[in-house]
């Protein structure tokens, strides 16, 4: 192998095609193997970047071996607005694995270069932690690999919704519908609830706008909670399906063998089958989900709004992503899940930490 076989290089539309067969091709290993596939167009596909850049490190015969994606997005960064880098979509394709070394040095240094010429507040990352190929190729620092800064545990539990799981009730709280006039109460309220939350989207109520920084989110999928006139809650659920989707590839471990027995009991008892291997999951997220004064009560009210929602639109599992030290966590106690565990990392090339676990951090699930 020659130092200079695998080329680092930015992908365009033209490479469009390839980089969806890629995603399409490459699992994530897990005790639920996924692949996280993105049609009709990859690049359409990323939500909240104002700036996509995708690395494709290629073969001499210019064939795509890996790809990787950076995106700048406005988010709070110790009480201010600012631009922050995400580091998403990294894929090696399986003949090209144990080249792995000089693949990922090549990227790298590719992704070193544009955040010298854009740098941001912070740039993070987050890894599946059953997802042990890519913590054992990025963790600790190897040659040529930038730092990646453990910021702590994302809880991103797969909720299993119900087909007919009832709207709540509630005597304290207001619960309904957002519209377009509520848009700028929604961006005001989200702000104040999570400017102290490093990573969180700094919002403006035109992002809102259907078509606009968010796609398929429409006013109508926000529900908003009110108390004596005032907004004290809102969740939105979010099919993002028409632009990404998970595809189920295998059933790993314990659950290999066990995923016949518990869907057979599932369907008798009246929710969806699991998703069988090969087949794409009905799945949405719970997002912008905030409340005044870390208020569990009001979480699970939401959450069940939402979960009411998803059973309405047919889906059967909804992703949300808690950081371990976000007060409402317990708001996910007591639910039938699909644990699922993440980690998030800020990927530091000079070894300087700019965020902090302390204060902690909020990330949207659909944005991972
Ligand atoms: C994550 C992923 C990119 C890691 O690649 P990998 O090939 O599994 O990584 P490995 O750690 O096995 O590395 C392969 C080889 O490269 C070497 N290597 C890796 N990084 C190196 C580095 N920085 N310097 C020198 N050698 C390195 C390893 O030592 C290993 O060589 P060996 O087999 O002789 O020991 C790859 O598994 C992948 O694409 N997975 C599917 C998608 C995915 O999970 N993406 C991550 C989402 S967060």
């Amino acid at each position: 192998m020659s130092a200079s076989r695998f080329q680092a290089t930015p992908a365009n539309s033209e490479d469009d095609p390839a980089l969806r067969a890629i995603l399409a091709h490459t699992s994530l290993p897990g005790t639920l193997s996924v692949t996280l596939e993105r049609e009709p167009s990859f690049f359409r596909g990323c939500p909240d970047a104002h700036r996509h850049d995708v690395v494709a490190v290629r073969d001499s015969d210019r064939t795509i071996a890996a790809l990787g994606s950076r995106c700048e997005r406005a988010a709070w960064v110790q009480n201010q607005p600012a631009t922050v880098g995400y580091l998403g979509d990294l894929r090696i394709l399986s003949p090209y694995r144990a080249l792995a070394g000089r693949i990922l040095i090549e990227g790298y240094r590719y992704i070193k270069e544009l955040e010298k010429t854009r740098p941001t507040a912070a740039t993070y990352t987050a890894i599946f932690e059953d997802n042990i190929p890519a913590r054992r190729a990025l963790i600790g620092g190897r040659a040529g690999l930038p730092h990646y800064l453990d910021l702590g545990r994302l809880h991103c539990p797969a909720l299993l919704v119900h087909p007919w799981a009832r709207c709540p009730k509630s005597r304290r709280f207001t619960c309904r519908v957002a519209t377009e006039a509520d848009f700028p109460v929604l961006a005001d309220f989200l702000n104040t609830t999570f400017r102290q939350r490093d990573l969180a989207p700094v919002h403006s109520a035109a992002d809102f706008i259907a078509g606009q920084r968010w796609p398929g989110l429409k006013a109508e999928d926000f529900i908003m909670a009110w108390e004596n006139g005032t907004l004290v809650g809102c969740i939105a659920l979010w099919d993002l399906r028409a632009f990404r989707q998970i595809r189920v590839q295998a059933y790993q471990g314990w659950l290999h063998y066990a995923r016949p027995i518990i869907s057979s009991a599932m369907a008798l008892l009246g929710w969806h089958r699991l998703t069988p291997p090969g087949v794409l999951v009905p799945a949405a997220f719970a997002s912008f989900f905030a409340v005044a004064n870390h208020d569990v009560g009001l979480g699970r009210l939401l959450l069940r709004h939402a979960r009411h929602a998803a059973a309405r639109r047919g889906i059967s599992l909804l992703f949300t992503c808690l950081h371990e030290g976000d007060p409402l966590l317990p708001v996910l106690h007591g639910w039938l899940a699909i644990p699922t565990v993440g980690r998030l990392y800020e990927v530091s090339f000079d070894g300087q930490a700019r965020l902090t676990p302390e204060r902690p951090p909020h990330v949207e699930a659909a944005l991972l």
